[in-house]
């Protein structure tokens, strides 16, 4: 995709947070893929920048421990010390001045090399801090190349978003602020436009004559590990469906770009958002249901409730499930309930997109052996096999008029391909200045709209949380959300 700030690539990248959890899985072995996959330029320095005290040969040693296992593919030794050797380590306090002096004289001249990325790996409540300093030490210019990274959580409902902004509009220019969805970065999520709009055969289908509803499902085994800090304020809602599963939505409904731009994806992304109904206070109940896990056994092992993991009070009523329906209002979709769900300790971990397709308008099949057709499907899985099936009915070879249901499937990958995570993707657009897969405001805002509704209610229903067994799909409630008696939820592909 096009619309890059600027072709100045930077030669530093700053990892604030760069001990957390989202630096070790996500950013650190995206970095290093990038390095292996030739993408990452010489000139590159990595400053790895956190509370704890490391020398630079210790952080390195930390990094050859924590990597280990999180490489895909088979560590090249030379390709990883190269890696390792980009990287300098900073202690420092967030919110000391003196620190980003320190960082400011670690940094190239101006003359030298002009842009740094610096990434926020950290907890939400600290990102004024880090923007302020910056801006004291003068960091956050030159406007247009110094480039800072905004991890969602964006805000924790629709106003502190905005102040949110606000404080960073203080320090950054909009052209500088680059706010992540990871989920956007996602190999699927990025074929579903070319399968959309590059498929003439599929494009006629996509519209309310022809589907009956979509589902969207990410679901997680994982419980909520070491976060219980940031979880217990959030919750799914708030850390999944706001975001990732908003932004899945967009992409499967929205109109066509008239350029594969940042500004015009932006806006066929937002005039969705704009068109799905707001949920009225009193029907808060029919459209969203929220759960928690409970003590049960996941793959054969016993896994905790919720309420008893580190850190989480016990008598917690944060959710760790949710499901919802919305309506999109528009002449393509009017009349067709998008559910969405996610939930963590369920059975496996599987993201996918499942769209289903009408009845066939005429019962020609009554007189035969077939009493009802199936309807048919399209999967799109998001992970862990990133790949589309399509069921559709064939006669079942012999006498009598009978069908199957064949599954036509194509895995995106070949089989000595290794899918990337979305990290790797949307590191390389930062650093080249493309903010295509990035949110523009406005998207972030209208999403917090949506579901507005859904948090001021929770809010003040306090007293109690149904729950679903670990290592189950969630409540057998959220049954309740669908319009009709056949539909269900699809678990499998
Ligand atoms: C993060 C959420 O944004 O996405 C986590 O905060 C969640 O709770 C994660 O586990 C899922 O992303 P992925 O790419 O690992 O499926």
């Amino acid at each position: 995709m096009n619309d890059k700030v600027d072709i100045v690539l930077p030669c530093t990248f700053v990892i604030f947070g760069a001990t957390g959890n989202l630096s070790t899985n996500k950013l650190l072995p995206a970095l290093y893929h990038l390095e292996a996959a030739g993408r990452l330029t010489e000139a590159l320095n990595i400053i790895a920048f956190s509370r704890r005290a490391f020398s630079d040969d210790e952080w390195r040693n930390h990094m050859r421990e924590v990597l280990a296992d999180k490489i895909k593919g088979k560590q090249d030794t030379p390709i990883f010390e190269r890696f390792i050797a980009r990287f300098t380590y900073q202690k420092g306090d967030l919110n000391d001045v003196e620190t980003y002096k320190e960082l400011a004289r670690r940094l190239p001249s101006e003359e030298a090399c002009s842009a740094t990325v610096f990434y926020l790996a950290i907890k939400p409540a600290e990102f004024g801090a880090v923007v302020r300093n910056l801006e004291v030490v003068g960091l956050n210019r030159p406007r247009g190349l110094n480039r800072v990274v905004v991890e969602k959580p964006f805000g924790e409902d629709i106003e502190s978003a905005r102040m949110l902004n606000q404080l960073l509009h203080q320090h950054f220019d909009e052209e500088q602020i680059f706010r992540i969805d990871h989920f956007l970065g996602k190999e699927t999520v990025q074929n579903l436009l070319v399968f959309r709009f590059a498929n003439t055969l599929i494009e006629p289908l996509w519209n309310r004559n022809f589907i009956d509803h979509v589902q969207i499902t990410v679901a997680e085994s994982i419980g909520i590990e070491q976060r219980a800090d940031y979880y217990d304020n959030a919750g799914a809602l708030r850390d999944m469906l706001q975001n990732h599963l908003m932004q899945l939505l967009t992409v499967v409904a929205m109109e066509p770009p008239p350029a594969l731009e940042a500004d015009a994806l932006h806006d066929e992304k937002v005039k969705v958002l704009r068109s799905i109904r707001p949920i009225a206070k009193q029907a808060v109940h029919a459209h969203a249901i929220r759960a928690q896990y409970a003590r049960g056994v996941i793959d054969g092992k016993s896994a905790l409730g919720y309420q008893q993991e580190e850190n989480v009070a016990s008598n917690s009523i944060t959710e760790t499930y949710v499901a919802a329906k919305f309506y999109i209002d528009n002449w393509r979709w009017r009349g067709v309930p998008f559910y969405l769900r996610t939930g963590k300790r369920m059975p496996r971990q599987t993201s996918m997109i499942a769209i289903r397709f009408r009845h066939p308008p005429q019962q020609l099949f009554r007189e035969t052996p077939l009493e009802t057709i199936d309807p048919n499907w399209i999967l799109l899985s998001i992970q862990p096999d990133e790949s589309m099936r399509m069921e559709i009915h064939v006669k079942q070879p012999g006498l009598d008029m009978d069908t199957r249901m064949m599954q036509m499937n194509a895995s995106f990958l070949k089989t000595d391909e290794e899918a990337l995570d979305a990290y790797e993707t949307l590191l390389l657009d930062v650093i080249e200045g493309d903010r295509s897969l990035f949110l523009r405001f406005d998207e972030v805002e209208w999403a917090w709209r949506v579901v507005d509704p859904i948090l001021k209610n929770w809010a003040v229903e306090r007293e109690y949380i149904p729950t679903y067994a670990a290592g189950s799909w969630g409540p057998a409630d959220a049954n309740r959300l669908f319009d009709s008696d056949d539909q269900t939820w699809r678990n499998e592909l």
